[in-house]
């Protein structure tokens, strides 16, 4: 035994998604025990999947011990290389389609069993059996990929979740440069999809690492009744759940970018962040659909009044026009 019970912190669930950011510096020298690995996968393996056909496995990758670690390099997207040499492990979360069409069956004869598929609720085993599994099992593999995947990301952010309630920093990464490459180098057959890499390390930046992300609006994103109505937050309810520790300061929180500064120095990597040009900050700080507080506003002056900032690439006005318009969006919003 590695851990006792007593030894695991009880952070509330509110405390815990408050706490959770995407952490992009880990401590190269620090190994995530093998009990919180664990703790994470259970946890991802405990989250909600239809008809409990599980469908969700992952890949837990180190790479001190693996063998395949030079061709999953060359397949993580470029900004995604430093985080994936400096975390402790990597997660290779996979979609088993299978689990589909060869588990649907016995999935809910788990649940019968369980007590949790019961005749309240008109569930028969000979409807089941007549039309409810073969209708899922005659859906096209692209359908059931789009309903499995979905459950994946679930069971991935159960396992962060759980990471960040035992102190483990995550960051979902892309691996675009190869695409097919992460199969590949498993070997995975046909009817796996590979669906996200997950590095997870101790952060070696602030674990607030920078404050919260700023959002949209909650109005701008819930919508009461009908579409289009928006759904008023009340001020008492973000008071509480601030005291909770669920809504917590915006980024960039106090020493963020002395924070990035002194990490660059350290590894010896290109200091300072990126920068979009004047009238695009301008424009964006002042969109109404965002949730911008006064330090990211204060932020966005000070890079105006102090920083080189670049100009906007005219060459591909017309290419994003176009690609906007593909979707109906206004241009005159993003392209003015
Ligand atoms: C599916 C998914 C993929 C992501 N891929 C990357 C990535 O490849 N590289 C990266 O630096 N961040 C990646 N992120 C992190 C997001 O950029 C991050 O969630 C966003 O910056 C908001 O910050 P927060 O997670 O700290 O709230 C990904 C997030 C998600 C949900």
């Amino acid at each position: 035994m590695s851990v006792t019970a007593a030894e695991i912190p009880d952070k509330s669930i509110l405390q815990t998604i408050g706490d959770r950011r995407s952490i992009r510096y880990f401590d190269p020298d620090k190994k995530v025990e093998d009990w919180k690995l664990q703790t994470m996968l259970q946890a991802g393996r405990l989250a909600s999947c239809q008809g409990n056909i599980n469908a969700t496995e992952a890949i837990v990758v180190q790479k001190e011990t693996t063998d395949l670690w030079d061709e999953i390099e060359e397949c993580v997207s470029g900004f995604n290389v430093q985080i994936i040499n400096q975390c402790s492990h990597l997660i290779f979360w996979v979609t088993n389609l299978n689990a589909w069409y060869g588990r649907a069956n016995d999935g809910l004869s788990t649940l019968a069993l369980s007590g949790a598929l019961t005749k309240y609720h008109g569930w028969n085993y000979e409807f089941t059996m007549t039309q409810t599994v073969p209708r899922l099992m005659s859906f096209p593999t692209e359908r059931t990929e789009q309903l499995l995947r979905f459950e994946t990301g679930m069971a991935v952010n159960q396992a962060m979740l759980a990471g960040v309630g035992l102190d483990v920093g995550s960051i979902l990464i892309a691996f675009g440069r190869k695409p097919g490459g992460v199969e590949k180098a498993f070997g995975l057959p046909p009817h796996f999809r590979f669906t996200w890499g997950h590095a997870v390390g101790y952060p070696l930046e602030d674990e607030k690492a920078g404050g919260q992300r700023v959002r949209l609006k909650f109005e701008k994103l819930f919508h009461k009744d009908s579409y289009g109505n928006p759904y008023m937050p009340d001020a008492g309810v973000n008071d509480v759940l601030q005291s909770k520790g669920m809504i917590q300061e915006q980024a960039p929180i106090e020493g963020r970018f002395e924070e990035i500064q002194a990490l660059a120095d350290k590894f010896g990597r290109e200091p300072g962040v990126v920068s979009w040009p004047e009238r695009e900050v301008k424009r964006l700080i002042a969109d109404d659909d965002w949730d911008f507080g006064p330090r990211i506003k204060a932020r966005a002056e000070e890079v105006i009044a102090t920083e080189e900032l670049p100009d906007y690439p005219e060459e591909m006005r017309e290419t994003f026009k176009k690609l906007m318009e593909e979707h109906g969006l206004d241009t005159k919003k993003y392209l003015s």
